[in-house]
C-alpha cells in the first residue's frame, strides 16, 4: 500500500489563525491557534496548531505532500495599494501602518512557512473565497449544491456565488470591495461599542431587544440592495476604505449620535440600531440566496465566510427560501479557510474523489483519563473517580440541583462554539440561570442569551425546526407550549439550537438523556468553557484555572469529578481579569 497523502492547510495573518491536516482527504485534526496561545483571535502563524496537527498524526513536516495557504497575499496587497491610492491622502495613516507589516511578513508567507516548519516542499495558495467555498462544499454531505460565501473581505471579493459538483467548484459571480455585507455589519458592531471581528454575535444577540427603527435609513442611505442579490454600500458615510477605523463622524452624523463608548450603558437606541442592521443583513442574505437558487435551480445550499455564522439569518434562509438543505460547517469563518484550502488542493486541484463528509466538530486535542489523573495528582487537587454510569447520573443530578458544571471531555471543538467537549452546563428551566451564568460565571454582559443543547430526536417537540443543527448555527422559535426553558429562550421567543445525536457525541448525548429521565426535559444550557475575553479552554490546566476563578460549583474532567468546596484556593494567581482583554 502506498503512503497516505498528507496536506496541511493554514489560515493566518488576518484574524483567527488555524491549521488543518488532511490524510487522504479526511480531516484528521484541526484547531485554532488562540486555544494554545490563550490569545483570543490570535492571527500569528499557527505554530502550536500546526505542531498539534502533525503530532496527532505522528508525522513530521517532511511527510507533508503540500502546504496550502488560504488566500493570496499579493492580490490582497494590490487591493490595499489601489484602495489607498484612490482615497489618498485620507488613507495615509492606515496605509503607512499597514504597509510595513505587509512587507515584513505577509508577502513572505511561503518563506516564513518553510523556515518555521522546516518544510521544503511547495506552498500553494487558493483565493480567499475559493477557500471559503471549498470549506463549505467539499466536506458537505451533498454531491451537488449551490454555494454562497459572505464575509468582510478576502483579496477583492466580499461575497461569491457558486456551484459545487463532485470534486469541482465553480464561482460564477461575486461582489467586490468596498461593497461588503461583513464590513457593513462590522461597522455597526464598532459603532455600537463592540469589538470588530470578534463581537459581531453580540449585535445579533442584542437585536431582539430592539425595533427595526433605522431599517429604512440604512436601506436608503447606506446600502442599496437589488433583487438580483447584488448590493452597493454608500462609501460617503463609511470609513473602512480609507482609515483603520470602521466608522467616523459621517456615520455618527447619519445616526445623530456619537459611537457608544465600550462598556457604557446600552440604551434602547442601541438595541434598535442592532435590530435594524440585523434585519437588513437578513433581508440582503435572503435576496442573495433567492438569486442563487434562481440561477442554479438547486435545493442544497452550502455557506461559508464570517457572515454565515449569523445563525438568525441562516434560520430565515431555511424557512423563507426554496433551499431545502443547508450545510454550514462549524468553523465557517476564516479559521475554516485552513480546511478550505487543504480540501481544494486535494480534490479540485489534484482531482481526488470525495469520500469524506464532515461528521462532527471534535477535531482538536484530547487528554486521556491517565493524563488528567496525572495532572490532578501532581497538582494535589482532590477528585472523585466515578464509573461511566455513576458519572452521568451524578452530573445530571447536580445540574437538576441547580449547580453550574464545567464539562471537559474528549477532543476539543474546531470553530467558535463549544459543543459538549469544552462546555459549561446548567439547567435551562431556571430563569435565574441566565444572570447567574452570565454574571457570576462568565463575567459577561447580562443581555447575552444562552444556547440550548437538545437531544436531536426530541428537538422538534421543543423547537419549530425540522432539520438538525449540530453546530449551533441555526436559530428557530421555541414552541409556545414548551416555554419552560426560559434561560435559553431569547426575548423574541427564539433559541440558537445545538441538536446532538448519540453518534456525534455518545457521552454528551447520554448525559442529557440522563437529565431527561430525571426531569422530563431533554434540554440543557450549553455555553463555552471560558470567561469573557478568554479563548475556550484547551487543556486540563486551562479548565481547572477557569473553574477556580469563577463561581462554577463542579468540574467534570473525563471520569473525574471536582467539588469546589473541596478545593484549596489557588496559590498566588495572576490577575486574570487583566490577562484576558475584554472582548
Ligand atoms: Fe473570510
Amino acid at each position: 500500500m502506498s503512503n497516505p497523502m498528507y496536506i496541511l492547510g493554514i489560515s493566518c495573518f488576518y484574524h483567527d489563525a488555524a491549521a488543518c491536516l488532511l490524510k487522504d482527504g479526511e480531516i484528521v485534526a484541526a484547531a485554532s491557534e488562540e486555544r494554545f496561545t490563550r490569545k483570543k483571535h490570535d492571527a500569528e502563524l499557527p505554530r502550536s496548531a500546526i505542531r498539534y496537527c502533525l503530532s496527532h498524526a505522528h508525522i513530521t513536516p517532511k511527510d507533508l505532500a503540500y502546504v496550502g495557504f488560504y488566500d493570496k497575499p499579493f492580490v490582497k496587497f494590490e487591493r490595499i495599494i489601489l484602495t489607498s491610492i484612490a482615497t489618498f491622502p485620507r488613507s495615509y495613516v492606515a496605509f503607512s501602518t499597514a504597509i510595513p507589516i505587509w512587507l515584513r511578513q505577509k508577502l513572505w508567507i511561503p518563506d516564513i512557512i518553510r523556515k518555521e516548519l522546516g518544510y521544503e516542499g511547495e506552498v500553494l495558495f487558493a483565493d480567499h473565497h475559493e477557500s471559503h467555498a471549498a470549506s463549505g462544499f467539499l466536506v458537505s454531505p451533498f454531491k451537488e449544491a449551490a454555494i454562497l460565501t459572505v464575509d468582510g473581505v478576502g483579496e477583492w471579493t466580499t461575497s461569491a456565488y457558486g456551484v459545487g459538483r463532485d470534486n469541482k467548484l465553480e464561482l460564477f459571480n461575486e461582489i467586490r470591495f468596498p461593497h461588503s455585507l461583513g464590513l457593513l455589519y462590522s461597522a455597526f458592531t464598532h459603532y455600537l461599542g463592540f469589538k470588530v471581528n470578534s463581537a459581531e454575535y453580540k449585535v445579533m444577540g442584542l437585536a431582539p431587544y430592539g425595533q427595526p427603527k433605522y431599517y429604512d435609513l440604512i436601506m436608503d442611505k447606506l446600502v442599496k440592495a437589488k433583487d438580483d442579490g447584488s448590493f452597493k454600500v454608500n462609501m460617503k458615510h463609511m470609513a473602512y476604505d480609507r482609515t483603520l477605523a470602521m466608522t467616523d463622524w459621517r456615520f455618527e452624523r447619519l445616526f445623530g449620535a456619537p459611537r457608544r463608548e465600550p462598556e457604557s450603558k446600552l440604551e434602547q437606541r442601541h438595541m434598535d440600531i442592532a435590530m435594524s442592521i440585523q434585519r437588513v443583513t437578513e433581508d440582503i442574505m435572503l435576496k442573495m440566496t433567492r438569486y442563487l437558487h434562481a440561477q442554479t435551480g438547486l435545493t442544497n445550499l452550502c455557506m461559508a465566510g464570517g457572515v454565515a455564522l449569523n445563525c438568525v439569518a441562516n434560520g430565515r434562509i431555511l424557512r423563507e427560501t426554496p433551499f431545502k438543505n443547508i450545510f454550514v460547517q462549524p468553523a465557517a469563518g476564516d479559521a475554516g479557510g485552513a480546511v478550505g484550502v487543504a480540501t481544494f488542493l486535494y480534490h479540485t486541484v489534484l482531482g481526488h474523489e470525495r469520500k469524506f463528509t464532515w461528521k462532527n466538530a471534535y477535531l482538536g486535542p484530547e487528554f486521556s483519563g491517565e493524563d488528567i489523573r496525572n495532572y490532578l495528582v501532581s497538582h494535589d487537587i482532590k477528585f472523585h473517580e466515578l464509573d461511566r454510569a455513576e458519572l452521568l447520573r451524578r452530573t445530571a443530578k447536580l445540574i437538576d440541583e441547580q449547580n453550574v458544571v464545567g464539562w471537559f471531555q474528549g477532543r476539543m471543538e474546531f470553530g467558535p462554539r463549544a459543543l459538549g467537549s469544552r462546555s459549561i452546563l446548567a439547567d435551562a428551566r431556571n430563569p435565574k440561570n441566565k444572570d447567574v451564568v452570565n454574571l457570576k460565571i462568565k463575567h459577561r454582559e447580562s443581555f447575552r442569551p444562552f444556547a440550548p443543547t437538545v437531544l436531536a430526536d426530541r428537538s422538534p417537540e421543543y423547537f419549530d425546526m425540522e432539520c438538525a443543527s449540530p453546530y449551533m448555527l441555526l436559530v428557530a422559535p421555541v414552541r409556545e407550549n414548551k416555554r419552560i426553558i426560559p434561560s435559553v429562550t431569547h426575548v423574541d421567543g427564539s433559541a440558537r439550537i445545538q441538536t446532538v445525536t448519540r453518534d456525534e457525541n455518545p457521552l454528551y448525548y447520554d448525559l442529557i438523556s440522563e437529565f431527561y429521565k430525571l426531569t422530563g426535559v431533554p434540554v440543557i444550557i450549553n455555553t463555552s468553557f471560558n470567561v469573557r475575553g478568554e479563548p475556550i479552554v484547551c487543556t486540563p490546566h486551562d479548565a481547572y484555572l477557569c473553574f477556580m476563578r469563577t463561581d462554577m460549583e463542579y468540574l467534570v474532567m473525563d471520569h473525574f469529578l471536582l467539588d469546589k468546596r473541596e478545593m484549596k484556593p489557588l496559590g498566588k494567581d495572576i490577575d486574570w481579569q487583566k490577562e484576558f482583554e475584554l472582548d
